[in-house]
């Protein structure tokens, strides 16, 4: 129960998984603050199929910036947020950092643990995950929001005044963290995949002008079970390196953003020359001067990415014909941005990267994005989206 006795308000628990940890959010209903007619399911799927048909972007630079001030801004409980839906309509939603909320667990149906509302995040809805997230057969106020403002939920610790949280999973200490990376980093620079991919990036690559690197949810190389987020951490100082040698040393910015990472990763990755950097800056990071790397995201980085940007490389899972299915899925943007790019596979058996592939623009020169800042051409195709 919410110690506020009058916030009604209807939210809904939501836990994100992964290999390292499970996450869980309290994604909120936004008040709308113009009024809008009922509408079905049906009624309301049929729009969202036609605003992705009309190329109407589903995320922008400008709103994710509007949203970054906001959060950076510092909000505390009680404070709103607001943002647009792709209607123009405006969402209110409510801030409840620092509040506590009681929750079943799942281990014993009869026990009940307080949890605190810790970190504001962000939940990415493409088209599709849009038409397949209207709960109990309802159209909330968030139908047609394609960035809902959610909590971390983190368990409090009960013994403690300051209403202090317990950390999931045990965080590595710094030193441990440090020298276990760059194990994996120097095992990383032997393995035939690293080879093959600066060879790549050599024949392929040479002309494009390229001062970025973004990493997109690698995980955290301070939480248990972080094979997968060395060796992506591990690519990127490579891909870094070979900038260096390009650019005879010249400054590259570096980031990372993921939000498990905790204090520790801050210090490591900035050991190595990568900056941390909190969700939602990462996108507005991303330009047609930046390689980018996602492997497995819990967000829709390719469909985010086709709005936004024309990065010089994309490091991710190879674009399918349909798939709208996953957590990151190939939609008709993705497939048509990915025709301005030439693919090049790792070319090895290395299991870490057997569905991952490097994807070069066709283009050495820079493109221009649209006055809007935006990329997505529209086609007038009504390209229909299947529901998760
Ligand atoms: C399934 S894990 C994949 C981790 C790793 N890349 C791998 O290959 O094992 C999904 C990752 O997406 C991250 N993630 C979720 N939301 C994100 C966001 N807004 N920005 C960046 N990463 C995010 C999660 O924290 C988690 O580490």
């Amino acid at each position: 129960m919410c110690d506020d006795p009058h916030d009604h308000e209807v939210e809904s628990i939501m836990s994100s998984t992964s290999c390292q940890s499970c996450t869980i959010w309290s994604m909120g209903q936004p008040k709308l603050l113009e009024p809008r007619e009922d509408v079905t399911v049906e009624q309301a799927q049929a729009r969202i199929d036609e605003l992705y048909a009309s190329g109407i972007p589903f995320f922008t630079k400008q709103a994710i910036q509007e949203l970054w001030d906001q959060i950076q801004s510092k909000p505390t409980s009680g404070d709103r947020i607001v943002t647009k839906d792709l209607t123009g309509a405006s969402l209110e939603w409510k801030v409840k950092l620092g509040k506590s909320i009681e929750l079943r667990s799942s281990e014993d149906r009869d026990a009940r643990h307080e949890f605190i509302y810790k970190i504001l995040g962000v939940n990415y809805r493409s088209a599709a995950h849009l038409k397949g997230g209207f709960r109990w057969g309802e159209v909330g106020s968030e139908a047609y929001a394609p960035m809902q403002l959610m909590h971390q939920l983190c368990k409090a610790d009960s013994s403690s005044e300051n209403k202090e949280t317990i950390p999931d999973d045990p965080i590595g200490e710094r030193d441990d963290v440090a020298r276990d990376f760059q194990k994996s980093a120097e095992d990383w620079e032997n393995t035939e995949t690293c080879k093959n991919l600066k060879s790549i990036l050599r024949s392929f690559a040479s002309g494009h002008p390229i001062n970025k690197i973004i990493g997109f949810a690698c995980g955290s190389l301070a939480l248990p079970n972080n094979h997968h987020v060395s060796v992506q951490t591990a690519l990127l100082v490579t891909v870094r390196n070979w900038l260096k040698e390009r650019y005879n040393d010249s400054d590259v910015s570096c980031y990372i953003q993921d939000p498990m990472n905790t204090s520790v990763d801050k210090e490591v990755l900035a050991d190595i020359g990568f900056e941390m950097i909190d969700d939602p800056r990462g996108w507005l990071e991303v330009d047609e001067r930046s390689f980018v790397l996602s492997v497995a995201p819990n967000v829709p980085v390719k469909e985010i990415i086709a709005d936004i940007a024309r990065p010089a490389i994309a490091v991710w899972y190879k674009v399918e014909e349909e798939d709208t299915a996953s957590t990151d899925p190939s939609t008709p943007r993705v497939r048509e941005m990915i025709e301005g790019y030439d693919l090049h596979e790792f070319a090895s058996d290395n299991d870490d990267f057997k569905t991952v592939v490097i994807y070069i623009r066709k283009s050495e020169i820079p493109p221009t994005p649209n006055p809007d800042g935006t990329f997505f051409t529209p086609t007038g195709k009504s390209d229909k989206l299947d529901s998760e």
